[in-house]
């Protein structure tokens, strides 16, 4: 058994330089089997989920090289264009693969990702998107089959601004021979990302960033290096950290602009937070003032993978907040971990009621997702104690050396394997 130790003392103090972000090298490395030659990418984070797709890659017929955090994909040759069952279930968000391997090998078939802790997660919008593109899709026995006999020019609205929809039609419509336009698509800084890398290979696509995206699919994509951009979420955390523990915490190799929506919210709790060009800082003050209303938003609002490090820091925050969170169903597990350290949560549905305590105390509790998992470690920071977070693999599928990070800001903390 394995488990991350925290005895809450004082405030962390210092920098971190953040890592590459999850949500941007999953569906980039997914991108590198449009191209049948040799893709560069820089700033991959060493996180569990980035190997579980990497064995997807070597699977599909790539060859793949990795030196620190960089990796280099050759996918001259496919040879399946299927996903195994073991592998996709191990990773929920290899959906991402699914638009590129139609595009590459013209068909494709995996099991359906099934839900995770976070709730349900259906693909119901990546198949219909598919399925206007002229995609032959059936689905039976929990697997999705999809054929591609004749591109169709199209224009998706998507019923939700979904991230992965938008990747898999981005990554379908690349390299194809077809124009196709995407309405109310996601506008997060990972499809951003995305865009500016498959138009480094010879992609034709713009208005990523906007609800709007347009496509003019290419024949053939070409080699290219490109660079990962920063974790707007590992950033978000590390700066929890630095307001629950009163210290000064500066996120370093960041784009300030990826993550607004939360510094907002830490300024709404009283703490001062300095943005440069590349860097962000927090200089907390001991007094977290509570928030009315948090809502979880598609980007530009509040993201909802930030939303479990707020409500660490609002269960110490003078006063009530409300959370409202309005993209997945199952985002307030935690709450119960935290209440076992001594917070004051209700939640009823998507809704949490936060009364600020004074103190948070020592508890072994358990992580049901990754964001939960950091989010009981920042909550760690402040309690009085020696806490133990158990289910540390969550943790690991997004979050490269968590705890030694934390360690270099001043923090009491170590790994335990038992
Ligand atoms: C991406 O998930 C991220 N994952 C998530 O990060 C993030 O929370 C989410 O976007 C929202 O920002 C990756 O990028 C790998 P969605 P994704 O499709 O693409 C519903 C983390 O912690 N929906 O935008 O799966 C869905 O159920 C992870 O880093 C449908 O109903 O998110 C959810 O309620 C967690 N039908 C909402 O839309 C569909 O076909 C948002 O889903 C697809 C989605």
């Amino acid at each position: 058994m394995e488990y991350i130790k925290v005895i809450g003392e004082g405030p962390l103090l210092g920098s971190v330089d953040i890592q590459g972000s999850k949500n941007a090298v999953l569906p980039a490395l997914a991108a590198t089997i449009l191209n049948e030659g040799e893709t560069v990418l820089h700033n991959c984070p060493d996180i569990s989920d980035v190997k579980i797709t990497l064995d997807i890659l070597k699977f599909l017929g790539c060859k793949i090289k990795k030196e620190n955090h960089t990796i280099i994909v050759d996918a001259k040759n496919i040879v399946n264009n299927y996903i195994p069952t073991e592998l996709m279930t191990k990773m929920r968000s290899s959906i991402i693969f699914l638009g590129a391997i139609i595009a590459r090998t013209k068909e494709a078939s995996m099991c359906f990702p099934g839900g995770c802790e976070l709730g349900p997660r259906p693909i119901d919008l990546h198949i219909k998107a598919l399925k206007a593109l002229g995609v032959d899709v059936t689905e039976g026995n929990g697997y999705i089959k999809c054929k591609l006999d004749n591109y169709k020019d199209a224009q998706v609205h998507l019923d939700f601004p979904s991230v992965g929809a938008t990747e898999n039609i981005m990554l379908f419509g690349a390299l194809s021979d077809c124009v196709i336009s995407i309405e109310n698509a996601a506008r997060e800084p990972e499809i951003e990302d995305l865009q500016n890398f498959l138009n480094g290979m010879g992609a034709k696509i713009s208005g990523a960033g906007s609800s709007s995206i347009r496509i003019n699919g290419v024949k053939k994509l070409h080699d290219f290096e490109h660079t990962i951009i920063p974790d707007r979420i590992a950033a978000a955390t590390y700066l929890c950290g630095g307001v629950i523990t009163g210290g000064c915490v500066e996120v370093k190799k960041v784009n300030p602009n990826h993550f607004g929506a939360v510094t907002s919210v830490l300024r709404e709790c009283g703490q001062y937070v300095e943005e440069g060009k590349d860097y962000v800082c927090v200089k907390a003050n001991n007094k977290i003032k509570s928030i009315d209303l948090i809502r979880t938003l598609p980007h530009p609002g509040f993201p909802t993978d930030a939303q479990s490090g707020i409500l660490s820091v609002l269960s110490v925050a003078n006063g009530t907040s409300i959370i409202k969170e309005n993209i997945f169903q199952q985002r307030f597990k935690i709450a119960d971990e935290l209440i076992k350290m001594g917070a004051d949560i209700n939640t009823d549905g998507q809704v949490a009621v936060v009364k600020g305590v004074k103190k948070l105390y020592a508890s072994p509790v358990y992580a049901s997702d990754l964001r939960s998992g950091a989010a009981l470690v920042v909550a760690a920071l402040c309690a009085e104690g020696e806490t133990k977070v158990f289910n540390t693999h969550f943790i690991d599928r997004g979050y490269e050396n968590l705890h030694i990070n934390l360690k270099n800001l001043g923090a009491n903390i170590e790994r335990v394997k038992e």
